[in-house]
């Protein structure tokens, strides 16, 4: 463990948006005072209202929580056409391609091709407030054109990373009840092209029977399958459509999109962000966070299908009205120093990335960014899943020459943006640890009655007070959103929103995230619920039980282990990869599994339930510490141990 607390550096607090740590403390104790009284003031000042809001908060229908209510707004509007008065030139998007093809795209061009867009969809499409548009898009400039164009005509677009597999996107689409896809042909990875749209062909051959037409961009003119009537041409249809399109009027709560993820039951869930509160907290955690000065070039190297994509690809940066790079490709390629010549290159001054990247990165090239001026940086953020001291300390010393801020940034895609973080001028640092919630942001480590755990002891990471950018329901399942998000912990008798993760507090109340609690692993900063592997491995004919947990991993944090018990008279010689090839297509590539082991039973109590906490030592190496007396079979533990060894 690194010991060091590491203070801001002096000229970067100096400007900073908040200073010192008494600033963070005058506006936190505002915030606790007057909550919403807080929360109005940066409504009033940062959202260009069109009709003004008559409440801040609604807790009437609580967990079902509203902010400012009957405001109006658009998002269009709030990212792109209030810029335009005195940024029309800037860049808003600067685009990077695998191969380094470079395009600026200017606040007035995002205007124009967004206004484009957004008629195509609305007059050749037929998509109006409320529909469902789900985008399966490489990294490219039109995939912000459409969420933007979707925002623009108050249409929710679900966006699908391009990693998950037809079937999964079959199962998104089904869920949203889509009416468009929009899709890329493909695009360029490592130098060569890789393809999407066959998975967008197959995922309608086998259901999504809502979509009625299907938008292709082009980007790498390789050959693709066209399903005639279905299929339409981006850059065919997109040269005739009007450069003005006038925006919808939006309500504060107003569904802005749904993006899918993984918990611990179940399919995966349809999180549904609101319009108003979302965009405030994108653009107001830009601000303090990354603190973004007037002319920033800043880059986050997520994909646009999470949420950090999201918030602080498009949503965040636009709304703060800075420059914001989109990057195709991958930051090895050509080399391990690619990323460090594009901060070169671009004069990037904030980069935020997964600690996974910078394993990768430290492990591929040690002293790579030695060779690239990288003088430009001021703020280094993390995000996804916890860095540890070794990576901490290369990102603070190696990549921001000992001068830069790191921001730890612990959030989820429920909550729409940072929840707890270092402040760049104030807060100072411990590596490794994400430090306090950010004004506004009552974030607590308490028992499941809400009793706070004494300093050092782990407790459940909860957020005791509705945030605006907060989930607001899972997309036609407000039962399990309620039951997911508060059914587990209260407070004074009211439940309260409990993250998942565990967390401990310090003598100084330095929060430090510990991972999660339940039964959600993360691999590579990839969120995946182990039920929904457990379900995919199901399928096969010759599987009758499995488990799956979480095995610490170098480079990806935690990698897939999974037991599987096959049914009697089944053989399976090869089961590693042909397990793989089905979580490859019921997923896709990010289920694969490190380990499979074939197992003659797994650890149960009598009553049957699966010791999961066993499998998970078993699968660690770890001693065993649990009393196993219970268990119906206790000798199959030993099995177990043995046959993990192996793998
Ligand atoms: C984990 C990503 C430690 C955590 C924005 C959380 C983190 C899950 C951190 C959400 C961090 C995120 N330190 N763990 N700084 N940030 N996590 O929804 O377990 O993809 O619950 O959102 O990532 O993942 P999601």
């Amino acid at each position: 463990m690194i010991k060091e607390t590491f203070n801001p550096n002096p000229e970067l607090a100096a400007n900073a948006a908040i200073k010192n740590m008494d600033e963070y403390w005058t506006l936190q104790n505002k915030a606790l005072e007057d909550y919403e009284g807080f929360w109005r003031e940066y409504a009033d000042e940062k959202i260009d209202w069109l009709a003004p809001y008559d409440q801040v908060l609604d807790e009437s229908n609580a967990p079902f929580y509203k902010w400012f209510i009957n405001g109006k707004l658009n998002v269009s509007n709030q990212c792109i056409d209030r810029h335009l008065a005195d940024k029309a030139d800037k860049t808003a998007i600067l685009f990077e391609g695998d191969r380094g093809d470079v395009e600026k795209i200017s606040y007035a061009q995002l205007s124009l091709r967004v206004n484009r867009m957004a008629n195509l969809l609305r007059d050749e499409f037929g998509v109006g407030k409320g529909d469902r548009v789900v985008l399966y898009m490489p990294m490219i400039p039109e995939a912000a054109y459409a969420m933007l164009a979707c925002a623009r005509i108050g249409a929710i677009h679900s966006i699908v990373f391009g990693g998950f597999s037809a079937e999964a996107l079959k199962d998104r689409i089904e869920d949203a009840e889509a009416k468009l896809v929009i899709t890329a042909d493909g695009a360029y990875r490592k130098g060569k092209p890789y393809m999407l749209k066959h998975v967008v062909d197959d995922a309608l051959s086998q259901g999504g029977k809502s979509v009625e037409a299907v938008l292709v961009v082009k980007r790498n003119n390789e050959e693709i399958t066209w399903v005639e009537g279905r299929d339409h041409d981006y850059n065919e249809l997109i040269t005739s459509q009007h450069a003005e399109c006038p925006f919808e009027l939006m309500d504060s709560e107003d569904p802005l999109f749904l993006l899918y993820t993984s918990g611990s039951t179940g399919k995966p869930k349809g999180v549904q962000h609101a319009t108003a509160g979302y965009i405030l907290w994108a653009q107001m955690t830009m601000e303090w966070v990354f603190d973004i000065k007037e002319d920033d070039v800043y880059w986050c190297t997520a994909d646009i299908g999470w949420i950090t994509g999201h918030t602080y690809i498009i949503y965040g940066p636009l709304a703060a009205g800075t420059t914001t790079i989109m990057f195709e490709g991958v930051p090895t390629y050509p080399d391990a120093g690619r990323a460090w010549k594009m901060v070169q290159d671009h004069k990037i001054n904030q980069f935020y990335t997964a600690p996974t990247a910078i394993r990768v990165l430290h492990k591929m090239g040690e002293h790579e960014p030695e060779k690239y001026d990288l003088s430009s940086l001021k703020v280094l953020g993390t995000v996804g899943e916890p860095i540890d001291p070794p990576a901490w300390k290369w990102y603070y010393e190696t990549v921001g020459n000992s001068k830069c801020a790191i921001v730890d940034t612990w959030w989820q895609t429920e909550t729409g943006g940072h929840m707890i973080s270092p402040l760049p001028g104030a807060t100072p640092i411990k590596p490794a640890c994400a430090t306090f919630a950010l004004p506004g942001i009552i974030a607590e480590v308490i028992d499941p009655d809400g009793t706070p755990k004494e300093i050092g002891e782990t407790g459940l990471l909860c957020i005791t007070k509705p945030w605006p950018s907060m989930i607001r329901n899972i997309w036609g399942d407000p039962k399990r959103y309620e039951k997911a998000y508060f059914g587990d912990a209260v407070k004074n008798g009211k439940p309260v929103y409990f993250s998942g993760d565990g967390a401990v507090v310090d003598e100084e109340g330095y929060i430090t995230i510990t991972g999660r609690v339940d039964d959600v692993i993360n691999v590579s900063g990839h969120r995946m619920g182990t039920a929904e592997i457990e379900a995919a491995v199901k399928k096969d004919d010759s599987v009758a039980e499995v488990a799956v947990v979480g095995r610490p991993h170098d480079i990806k944090g935690e990698s897939i282990f999974i037991y599987i018990v096959l049914k009697e008279g089944h053989i399976n010689k090869d089961i590693k990869n042909h397990i793989n090839a089905l979580l490859a297509a019921e997923i896709g590539n990010i289920a694969i599994a490190d380990h499979i082991i074939e197992v003659p039973g797994l650890p149960k109590t009598r009553s049957g339930k699966i010791m999961r906490r066993i499998l998970r030592s078993i699968a660690k190496h770890e001693e065993i510490t649990q009393d196993i007396s219970t268990l119906e079979d206790p000798s199959i533990v030993e099995q177990l141990v043995t046959k993990a060894r192996e793998a």
